[in-house]
């Protein structure tokens, strides 16, 4: 299936999506950053995929950043749109033109912790579990319905950044597990919530 990954920073995430995509029966048309110095473009080149950079600070408005992403993304005709660490909210005519095709992943177990900053705010909250989580994108920012998640424990001597890389490890399985799901056409958006095999997530 052809698919089109979008990233902002160090690219780990696509990685991991790059060294699995024959295994979940991805093809990944185009890899497109809002940011020059997104790492994440390097490794795509590394394994020749096509790289874009659309910087939203060449757009006067939301809109018009999202009109021209949404042209570029469209080049590829992909069947599915990967976010992978894209830190750009999207505006509603953008994430409904792809509902049921485009996927996230969001360093939290959702509904907790939306946004940014996860790693801190679930250390200060005194959480006992923390983790990732796959969403269908909708016009709620992180708030879309969820696929899957993993989880690991918090530790007593964790800090933001030694959670966040045992919470990485487990993103580089649970994103590939659910795009293939994907692939595979086993997974749908149905009214507001996700299934898998026509059972409800
Ligand atoms: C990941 O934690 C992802 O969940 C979040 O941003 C981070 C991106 O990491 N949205 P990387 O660029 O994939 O290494």
């Amino acid at each position: 299936m052809k698919g089109v990954v979008l990233i902002s920073g160090s690219g780990s995430n696509l990685q991991s999506i790059i060294d699995n995509a024959s295994v979940i029966e991805l093809n990944i048309e185009a890899v497109i950053s809002n940011n020059s110095n997104a790492y994440g473009l390097q490794r795509a080149q590394k394994s020749n995929i096509p790289t874009h950079i659309i910087e939203h600070q060449s757009f006067a408005s939301r809109a018009q950043f999202d009109q021209n992403l949404s042209q570029l993304i469209d080049q590829y005709t992909p069947e599915i749109i990967i976010l992978a660490g894209f830190m750009r909210i999207l505006t509603a005519e953008f994430t409904q033109k792809y509902a049921g095709k485009m996927l996230n992943i969001h360093p939290s177990l959702l509904p907790k912790f939306q946004g940014l900053n996860t790693h801190q705010r679930a250390l200060d909250a005194g959480e006992k579990h923390h983790g990732a989580s796959v969403h269908f994108v909708t016009s709620e920012l992180d708030g879309g319905p969820i696929i899957a998640q993993s989880s690991v424990d918090i530790l007593a001597n964790d800090s933001a950044k030694s959670l966040a890389k045992r919470v990485l490890i487990e993103e580089h399985k649970l994103f590939p597990k659910v795009i293939h799901w994907y692939t595979q056409g086993r997974l749908t958006l149905n009214h507001h919530h996700a299934t898998l095999d026509g059972q409800k997530l």
